[in-house]
């Protein structure tokens, strides 16, 4: 079981391994919009564990995204914690 942590509250939501981490995020108040990578609505930073997210897609890419910038709609988390705020 994986986890994402909110740095601002502290609130943790789990997820399983290898899956996305849309629906944790949405528990946590990050606003989503296309889902698909294209509208930049659901952009959160990664304040630690960027290591335990799935590579950038190439969505991501073309969004100018990074390892600490990611869209919360396109990531999957491998294993461990990741926290984040937005
Ligand atoms: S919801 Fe549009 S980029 Fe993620």
């Amino acid at each position: 079981m994986a986890k994402i942590i909110f740095s601002d509250t502290g609130r943790t939501i789990n997820v399983k391994n290898e899956e996305p981490i849309k629906d944790a995020c949405e528990k946590l108040g990050v606003p989503f919009s296309c889902t698909e990578g294209i509208c930049g609505t659901c952009m959160i930073d990664v304040v630690e564990g960027q290591e335990n997210l799935s590579e950038l897609t190439q969505e991501e890419k073309d969004m100018g995204m990074n390892k600490t910038r990611r869209l919360a709609c396109q990531c999957k988390i491998k294993s461990g914690v990741v926290k984040i705020k937005y």
